[in-house]
């Protein structure tokens, strides 16, 4: 039989699932699934490399669990877990560290960037969150990565590390490739369409929880910045707004962008707004319910998350004790 390729991907706990984490990531990991063998990790330990509360992290963990299988993901047919419950990431990032130049992590526009928003705690774990990027990546020798154009340049990293690793201990890693979804890849805040719908926005009305009440779903679409036409049409380089709206009303009804605006032809903004928001209330609305029963039920996240990493680490270790050996660590 032939071997299935193999596709990692990670989302941090560091806030709720939007909207975008599903269009843009989610939901495309559950059409993956027949074809690839996948893991999906909940990153926490990347997620500290911002000061979170404890209590938080730890209850946003789990229901990010949650989410995901109430978005469609099997946990018999996706390997499921935590990051930090899978000790050889950490292991693994130690020795990637020392494969990785400071010039290159220096260049990271997210290092930058984050580095500027938290002046006050640019710290170690922060500079060289790709090299442990880069770790989740190389253990289970992915072929390919789900992300956002935002983390290419962290999985062009990670194939560089890789190439240098192989360069002086021959063939240990698969260069991995990115994966950029066609649809919705990108969904972009509600109230300002040019940045990326965030999960760290929180109460701005920019952005969509999975987890949001119907009401507040509506109240957010009917405040999302437009422009000052007044026809809905796709266009992103200069009705922004109004293509993002599209875009979620596209994939929340399966509609053509031709579709739609034949729909709302001669109508006004308002009507459209009304529309996108109620089409996402139906599209959440089977997922916050699975969620919330699913945070019920703890004892079968705490199988799924377990199972998850008992996986997770067999294939992990494997790569893992290649790399001591090549390095010459003597063997445990
Ligand atoms: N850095 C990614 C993000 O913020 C999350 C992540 C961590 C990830 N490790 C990963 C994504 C490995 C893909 C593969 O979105």
């Amino acid at each position: 039989m032939e071997q299935k390729k193999i596709i990692f991907s990670g989302i941090q706990p560091s806030g709720e699932l939007t909207l975008g984490s599903y269009i843009g990531a989610i939901k495309n990991w559950v059409n993956l699934s027949e074809e690839y063998e996948c893991y999906y990790c909940i990153v926490d330990m990347h997620a500290i490399t911002v000061r979170q509360k404890p209590a938080e992290l730890r209850k946003r963990t789990l229901s990010q669990i949650a989410q995901y299988i109430a978005c469609g993901l099997d946990p018999d047919k996706n390997t499921i877990f935590i990051q930090s419950h899978v000790p050889a990431h950490a292991e693994m990032a130690w020795v990637l560290n020392c494969y990785t130049m400071f010039g290159e992590l220096s260049r990271m526009t997210q290092f930058k960037d984050k580095a500027s928003k938290n002046a006050e705690n640019v710290n170690a774990g922060l500079f060289t969150y790709p090299a442990l990027m880069a770790a989740d990546i190389l253990l289970y020798q992915a072929d390919l990565v789900p992300v956002g154009d935002d983390q290419k340049q962290h999985v062009e990293l990670t194939r560089d590390i890789a190439q240098r690793f192989n360069s002086v201990y021959g063939d240990v890693f698969k260069i991995p490739g990115h994966y950029i979804p066609k649809v919705g890849a990108r969904i972009m805040s509600l109230t300002e369409p040019e940045a990326k719908m965030s999960k760290s926005d929180k109460g701005s009305g920019s952005c969509i929880y999975l987890m949001d009440k119907p009401e507040d779903i509506i109240r957010a679409f009917k405040r999302a910045v437009t422009d000052s036409e007044t026809v809905v049409r796709y266009n992103p380089e200069t009705k922004k707004g109004i293509s993002n709206l599209m875009t979620i009303y596209s994939v929340a009804t399966g509609k053509s962008f031709q579709d739609i605006e034949n729909e709302f032809a001669g109508k006004g903004y308002g009507e459209f707004k009304l529309a996108v928001g109620e089409s996402v209330v139906e599209l959440l609305r089977p997922i916050r319910e699975r969620a919330e029963d699913l945070m019920k039920n703890k004892d079968y996240l705490t199988q799924v998350y377990r199972d998850g990493a008992e996986k997770a680490s067999r294939t992990a270790a494997r790569t893992l004790r290649k790399v001591h050996k090549k390095l010459g660590f003597v063997e445990r």
